[in-house]
């Protein structure tokens, strides 16, 4: 019957799994069992030794199992809680300037090339496929102004896979350059436009995300406007705060009604349980309590922060005030697509902390493991769906292989898990990443969407 094969086992997993949840930062589960349903989810997690068990309460047969070898293990897929797929043509470059002079001189020209979709369709099918490759499973991104090749962009997430929240950007003030700007009605409709036609899409892994690109970029009236398309729909905001000192000074001198740059997205409601700002580096502790009250995330960005001088933002400080956080590559601020290189800037950022002050409580790296995964999903509201293995959750994962051949990692012997997963985090690349899985589809090794 239908109930039943909807629940069918497609694939079970034997080995060892890493994850988080909320009681561990890393639960290590050694021979484990894990299958997977022909709906993508998790079915059962259990122990090796019930696989008799297991074979009779799901219905599979032991031949089905593949068993991972000693230096692989599972681990959930990681979730970019911040990138900006229309910068990925000039990753690695363009790194010597602060960020309101980065923008005018590099970014906009740039973005404002994404009017023409072939070009769109080259670097957004670049990016899903790198993130992919590196193990992004889940991702937030920043388009442009242009609703149609934004729209592409969801339909390339789609075709690969890839489970994503992409924002067609607003914009309608204090743009240096002349033709990458929209007038405050142009940028109302075309939002709605995007939300209607990517909704209508019907795409099960991609949503729309509302997206003033920072109170720098958008008139009151704009942010206002933005505020209530996403309460009417429920949906998704993102934006930059508090990223550097000149920017605050100048948010400041915009919205001297507001008490601070929190509050300028506060007052014009658009701090929500599914708003997440990237960087916030200077903001106050009463800031991060008002993140906090109206259940806003933030997505730490290290690798941007660093590039362009933008300053360390505290993580631990962050925690304690109990706000929700993921991680963000934040390309091109941030250089390296890989959410790998997002866990070694976060660690460092922490380091730099901590040679400022001895006191300060270096965020380990069990704890980073989290926020890039866990952590993540959660700044996402999408804990329901995925960032660990608990059982109902689409099974997002990366088969790792910390020996991979040709890789990065060299073994002289087998390793603990948590010594496997430590090297990996520090050491590895998309070489150790053998295969992804999102909602139990394999999206890497890549299979080329049909022309
Ligand atoms: N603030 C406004 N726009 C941007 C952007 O594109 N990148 C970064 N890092 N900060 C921003
Ligand atoms: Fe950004």
């Amino acid at each position: 019957d239908t109930d039943r094969s909807a629940c069918a086992i497609s694939r079970v997993y034997r080995g060892t799994f890493i994850h988080s949840t909320h009681k561990s930062a890393v639960q290590i589960l050694e021979d484990a069992l894990l299958g997977v349903n022909t709906e993508g989810k998790i079915a059962f997690i259990g122990k090796g030794e019930e696989l008799h068990k297991l074979t009779q309460t799901f219905g599979f047969s032991p031949a089905e199992v593949t068993q991972l070898t000693q230096n692989e293990f599972f681990m959930p897929g990681m979730v970019d809680t911040h990138i900006h797929a229309s910068q990925y043509s000039y990753a690695g470059t363009a790194l010597d300037l602060p960020l309101l002079q980065w923008l005018n001189t590099y970014t906009f020209p740039v973005e404002s090339r994404f009017k023409d979709l072939e070009f769109a369709n080259k670097i957004y099918t670049q990016i899903v496929k790198r993130t992919l490759r590196n193990g992004t499973t889940t991702a937030c991104y920043f388009a442009t102004i242009h609703t149609d090749a934004s729209l592409l962009l969801g339909q390339i997430a789609n075709d690969f896979g890839q489970r994503a929240l992409v924002g067609k950007v607003c914009m309608d003030r204090n743009n240096a350059v002349k033709h990458y700007k929209e007038a405050l009605q142009e940028s109302q409709e075309e939002t709605c436009r995007f939300i209607a036609e990517l909704l209508h899409k019907k795409y099960p892994l991609v949503k729309p995300v509302v997206t003033p690109r920072f109170a720098l970029s958008c008139t009151g009236a704009l942010l206002r406007q933005l505020g209530a398309i996403a309460k009417n729909n429920n949906l998704h905001i993102q934006s930059h705060i508090s990223e550097t000192v000149e920017e605050v000074k100048l948010v400041k001198e915009l919205f001297p009604e507001s008490d601070s740059y929190t509050d300028v997205y506060h007052k014009h409601n658009l701090l929500t349980e599914k708003t997440l700002m990237a960087h916030g580096c200077y903001l106050s502790d009463e800031e991060l309590d008002l993140f906090r009250e109206t259940g806003a995330s933030l997505s730490h960005c290290p690798g941007s922060n660093f590039s362009l001088c933008s300053g360390v933002l505290n993580v631990r400080n962050v925690l304690n005030h109990k706000v929700k956080l993921g991680l963000g590559t934040d390309v091109a601020g941030g250089y390296s697509a890989s959410m790998l290189d997002a866990v070694r800037r976060t660690l460092d950022a922490s380091k730099v902390l901590t040679i400022q002050d001895p006191e300060h409580d270096t965020l380990s790296f069990e704890e980073v493991f989290r926020l890039a995964t866990l952590g993540g999903s959660q700044a996402l509201s999408l804990e329901d769906q995925t960032g660990n293995f608990e059982v109902g959750k689409d099974f997002d994962a990366l088969r790792v292989n910390v020996a991979a051949p040709g890789g990065p990692i060299d073994l002289i012997q087998f390793e603990e898990p948590k010594i496997m997963l430590e090297k990996f985090l520090n050491l590895g690349d998309d070489r150790n990443i053998v295969e992804v899985f999102v909602a139990g589809r394999k999206v890497v090794p890549f299979t080329e969407p049909a022309e």
